[in-house]
């Protein structure tokens, strides 16, 4: 399959159904127009759309039914909310200060800390009425599924924590499990969330559960293997985001502990093991394939 189209198709799907519930909801004229503006300035600033992309895949591995993408599309939106606003918040001066994301001035530089507060605040708690509203025809009893393992993933046990380890271990050595351990959180668990939710959606049972749960913990490792990568390596202009600032920061990163060539190599290997996981699974599986691929060869 070409990944290229693939991605692309999908990332505009998302942006659709994103901009159709922002309408929808009414909220861009009226007394909150300037913090709605802060969260779409953000929102649609640019971005990969990855999270939302592999719920969409996991959900299409285990086989949809044909209403399921429109009923899953709230949910993928949902998880791109919450991915939004911990860049936003991430990107405060109180947390890693940076003045450029998604290839522009950072929240904050826009309409300042409080502003930026607000704006991830505000998209952090759309998306759980995104997830809990009627934009989505899916059941009661999938809909608490997900919006639990969700909310479980984006908290103190998962990406909020995650953020505090990272940030209290700037300039500190520790030991490799608790890189393993900031990592798995602060990114791994959004990502193995927004798997899970496509999964469940679609009725994956107990093994495809398992089996996803595999490919997430992989692919999410290889994500931030890579996202470290690319800050030691890349540039700002391709990454639209600062280069070389986990080194100035005092991040503990992958290739801190192991170098350049070991790290893509760690990447590489995380990538054929969420590979392998999806054993199983027939041909629906393949967008999930070549997404893994696609997180070690992407540029930004
Ligand atoms: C960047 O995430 C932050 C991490 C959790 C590594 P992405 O690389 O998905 O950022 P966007 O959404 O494409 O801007
Ligand atoms: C971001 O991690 C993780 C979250 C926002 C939850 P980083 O701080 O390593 O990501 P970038 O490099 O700023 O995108
Ligand atoms: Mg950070
Ligand atoms: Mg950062």
């Amino acid at each position: 399959m070409e990944i290229k189209t693939y991605l692309n198709n999908q990332r505009l799907a998302v942006e659709g159904a994103l901009e159709g519930y922002m309408l929808a909801a009414g909220v861009e004229n009226g007394l909150f127009a300037a913090h709605v503006e802060a969260m779409r300035y953000s929102l649609f600033a640019g971005g990969k759309r990855i999270r939302p992309i592999l719920c969409l895949a996991a959900a299409e591995a285990v086989g949809t039914r044909p209403e399921l993408d429109a009923d899953l599309l709230p949910i993928a939106c949902a998880l791109e909310c919450i991915h939004t606003y911990s860049l936003i918040h991430d990107d405060l001066p109180a947390m890693d200060n940076d003045d450029m994301r998604r290839g522009k001035p950072t929240n904050h530089k826009l309409y300042g800390e409080a502003g930026a507060i607000l704006a991830g605040d505000g998209l952090l708690t759309w998306a759980f009425d995104l997830l809990s509203g009627e934009e989505s025809g899916l059941p009661p009893e999938k809909r608490l599924a997900i919006i639990h393992l969700i909310a479980r993933a984006a908290g103190s046990l998962g990406m909020v924590g995650g953020q505090l380890l990272d940030i209290s271990n700037e300039h500190k050595e520790f030991p490799f499990e608790t890189l393993r351990a900031i990592h798995r959180s602060k990114t791994g668990a959004l990502i193995m969330a927004s798997i899970l939710a496509g999964g469940v959606a679609a009725g994956a049972d107990q093994g495809q559960k398992e089996a996803l749960r595999c490919y997430g913990e992989q692919v999410g490792l290889a994500f931030q293997i890579v996202d470290d990568l690319l800050n030691a390596t890349s540039t700002t202009a391709q990454l639209g985001k600062a280069a070389g600032s986990d080194a100035c920061r005092g991040k503990a990163t992958y290739p801190a502990y192991f170098g350049i060539e070991a790290t893509r190599q760690k990447a590489e290997a995380a990538v054929e093991e969420a590979e392998s996981a999806l054993i199983s699974f027939d041909a629906k599986a393949d967008p999930l394939r070549a997404i893994a691929r696609y997180i070690i060869t992407r540029s930004h």
